[in-house]
């Protein structure tokens, strides 16, 4: 079933933040989800960990994915979920490579406000070597992050022009800068089980979380209209 590898050479980009939230909106849709946790930090394991029941058995999270065991545990969660997701460390590794090379579609977080594209520059010139010298193609987009009221227009489109000079596909909805998504790695659960009166604009995050993954869906060719049900008898 497809992978979804989200990789930015550089820390801080908002990768775990976006897989924990594209992987509970897809469970939450009625997929079955797999992460795989390669990232040191951790974070997604930990969040699990307080997390577990909420999404029933639709959502698994495979803890401490390394170089040598990425291939099998890949396998194993590729033959019983509908998506599993990769979360990678923030650096150049051949971790990364591989992540990338197993992938179906690629998404690279970049934060809107600075500019700071880099990291995900490094991802873009391994996909587009991929092409090159061993004719892989992997669908790619850039997803911007932490994109908050201090991002002006005129910045936002320079970002824009740039990416689509070089030809990269943006998704068109940005993750907001949100009290939801930082507190959600600290107090466990989704979206869904946090106490609106607590959480700023929840309602807000909940929108921008499935926004997020329909375009997802979309850019994976599966009509976001299909039910977890149609999929599973597709493939
Ligand atoms: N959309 C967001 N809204 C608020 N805080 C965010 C958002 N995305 C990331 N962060 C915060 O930024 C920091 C780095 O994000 P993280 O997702 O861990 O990045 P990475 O996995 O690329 O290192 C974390 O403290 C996280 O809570
Ligand atoms: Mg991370």
């Amino acid at each position: 079933m497809p992978v979804i590898t989200f990789a930015n050479t550089k820390g801080g980009a908002g990768k775990t933040t976006a897989v924990l939230l594209l992987a509970t909106e897809l469970a939450r849709m009625g997929y079955r989800v797999s992460v795989l946790d390669a990232d040191p930090q951790h974070w997604i394991t930990r969040w699990y960990e307080t997390s577990e029941g909420l999404l029933g058995k639709r959502l698994n999270v495979v803890p401490y994915v390394t170089m040598n065991s990425i291939d099998r545990q890949l396998a194993e969660e590729k033959a019983r979920a509908d998506f599993v997701l990769i979360d990678l460390p923030g650096s150049r590794s051949s971790l990364l490579a591989k992540a990338v090379g197993h992938a179906d579609y690629v998404l690279i977080p970049v934060q809107g406000s600075a500019m700071d594209a880099q990291g995900g520059a490094n991802v873009i010139e391994l996909l587009q070597y991929l092409e090159d010298k061993a004719n892989i193609r992997i669908r790619h987009s850039v997803v911007l992050t932490r994109v908050n009221a201090m991002v002006t227009t005129r910045a936002m489109n320079a970002v824009k022009d740039l990416l689509a000079a070089r030809r990269v596909h943006l998704l068109p909805t940005v993750i907001g800068e949100r009290a939801a998504f930082r507190d959600i790695f600290g107090c466990g659960g989704t979206l869904y089980s946090m106490d609106p009166r607590r959480v700023s604009n929840l309602d807000k995050a909940q929108e921008n979380a499935h926004a997020m993954a329909i375009d997802v869906l979309r850019q994976m060719a599966i009509p976001a209209t299909a039910s977890a049900t149609v999929l599973r008898k597709v493939a």
